[in-house]
């Protein structure tokens, strides 16, 4: 087994039960770092050494219950890897306020809330990894093309989705930036479409808007995760690293 430079390493993966985080989680444990996995419901654990911790990540107060009983089970959290998200499909204008709140509560706050939870222990070590994933949403204005499909805007349109990765794409850069000096990385991976429940209905047509000709596979967005944390990565932050198959190019 090719390791990956993540040996020892004590990685905490929030939406550790989910396709792209259990993928992520299986990545990095293969190259040897010890998981702690954290979701709404308890993740089933991966092979090696791995906690699982069942939390609701959008609560300041579980998130620091979380941090804390990592902490107490390794002594150390050298990655924090921000993979809990839900969806939302609507057009804009049917986007209710609740709605708005409950997408930006986990996919936003719950990543604000687990970062800042991090810095203290990370710069205590002087050294941590934080990778937050965001989305190709955050980027394109979405996906649909109603003037091809006037169906598309109500099953592809995502605008409380993609604001809220926006936000994480610019927490990663300010993030970034304050904790460059103490040795701690803060990078993002932006995917785009990758097979998972949340993507089970995705139009056959967006499919085919991809220049690869597929949808991502979640190792292929573990993949990019696993390289952030490891010593080769030290040099990168502020960085977000798109895993899209071409769909979009900055
Ligand atoms: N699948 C894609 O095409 C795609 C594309 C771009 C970005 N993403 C992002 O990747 C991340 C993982 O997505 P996925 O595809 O693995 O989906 P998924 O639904 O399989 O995983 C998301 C996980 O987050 C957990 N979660 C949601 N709210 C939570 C909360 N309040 N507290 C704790 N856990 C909570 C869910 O229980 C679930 O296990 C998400 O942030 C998603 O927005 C996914």
């Amino acid at each position: 087994m090719t390791r990956f430079g993540l040996d020892g390493l004590v990685a905490l993966i929030t939406g550790g039960g989910g396709m792209i985080g259990q993928a992520v989680a299986r990545r990095m444990a293969a190259g040897g770092a010890r998981m702690a996995l954290a979701d709404m419901a308890e993740p089933g654990p991966v092979e090696g050494d791995c906690r699982t911790y069942a939390a609701d990540l959008a609560d300041i107060t579980q998130v620091r219950e979380v941090i804390a009983r990592t902490l107490a089970d390794f002594g150390r959290i050298d990655c924090l890897v921000t993979a809990a998200g839900v969806t939302s499909l609507g057009s804009f204008e049917s986007i209710t306020p609740e709605e708005w709140d409950r997408v930006h509560a986990i996919n936003l706050r719950g990543v604000f809330l687990a970062n800042q939870a991090v810095i203290a222990p990370m710069r205590a070590q002087s050294s941590g990894r934080i990778v937050n994933i965001g989305s190709v949403l955050a980027k394109n204005g979405g996906n649909p093309r109603p003037w091809i499909d006037p169906g598309e805007q109500e099953r592809a349109g995502n605008a409380a989705y993609g604001t809220a990765k926006a936000g994480v794409h610019a927490l990663t850069l300010y993030l970034a930036k304050e904790l460059a000096a103490h040795g701690i990385t803060v990078n993002a991976v932006a995917p785009g479409p990758i097979a998972s429940p949340m993507t089970t209905s995705f139009p056959e047509a967006l499919v085919r808007q991809i220049p690869a000709g597929r949808m991502g596979q979640p190792d292929e967005v573990a993949s990019a995760v696993a390289w952030l944390c490891t010593p080769e990565a030290a040099f990168v932050t502020g960085e977000i690293i798109d895993v899209n198959g071409g769909l979009w190019m900055d």
